[in-house]
């Protein structure tokens, strides 16, 4: 099969990682894959942050941690309940200990972030699979980034003030066995 379909279609979400962290050069050519994606207008108005220093990853965690626990228990979800108990055990890692985490930020009020931003991170994984990489999309960040404490983190991170974050990623060699995809639902593609 054609190697790049190969890639594509061989790609899962990888939740667990060995402690062994990506190398430099692999890890530039992730980012470097995520800038050659399709981007509107070409504007290129995103910034990719790539995190493998074990301090700023444990304040990365820590940050989500503390927005988790202040959430109001009133309203919450059943989600957003083990996602405070799970904020409570001091064992749990948010980022499930990968050695290198990406965020991938693009200006706060651009329509075309999102998609920007989703298709930066899409390449990035395929990139990282073709290297031997695990990835998986974590939504924690992008969904707490309006928080004041997501806020100081982004500007610690020398991440623009009209940014926000869109897509973050955990990336890592994967540990255990990766599950085969799951099927794929009927009547997802039509061709007339
Ligand atoms: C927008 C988006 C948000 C996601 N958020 C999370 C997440 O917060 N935690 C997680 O474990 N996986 C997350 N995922 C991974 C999906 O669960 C995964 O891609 C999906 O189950 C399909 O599995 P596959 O990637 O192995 O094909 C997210 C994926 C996307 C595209």
């Amino acid at each position: 099969m054609n190697p790049v379909i190969e890639n594509l279609l061989t790609r899962r979400s990888v939740r667990s990682f060995q402690k062994k962290q990506i190398p430099l050069e692999d890890l530039e050519l992730i980012l470097k894959a995520g800038s050659y994606a399709p981007n509107g207008m070409g504007l290129q108005a995103w910034k990719f942050t790539a995190i493998q220093n074990p301090q700023v990853l444990k304040k990365v965690d820590d940050v989500i941690r503390q927005v988790i626990l202040s959430t109001p228990l009133e309203n919450a979800d059943e989600r957003t309940l083990r996602m405070i108990e799970r904020a409570k055990d001091p064992n749990h890692n948010f980022l499930n200990n990968a050695p290198t985490y990406i965020i991938v930020s693009h200006l706060k009020d651009s329509l075309l972030a999102m998609a920007d931003s989703a298709l930066a991170l899409g390449n990035m994984m395929l990139a990282a699979h073709s290297l031997g990489i695990g990835s998986c999309w974590f939504n924690s960040l992008p969904r707490m980034t309006h928080h004041p404490c997501v806020r100081q983190l982004l500007t610690e991170l020398e991440i623009p003030e009209d940014h926000i974050v869109y897509a973050a990623g955990v990336f890592g060699y994967p540990e255990g066995d990766i599950k085969p995809s799951a099927p794929r639902k009927e009547g997802i593609i039509k061709i007339f």
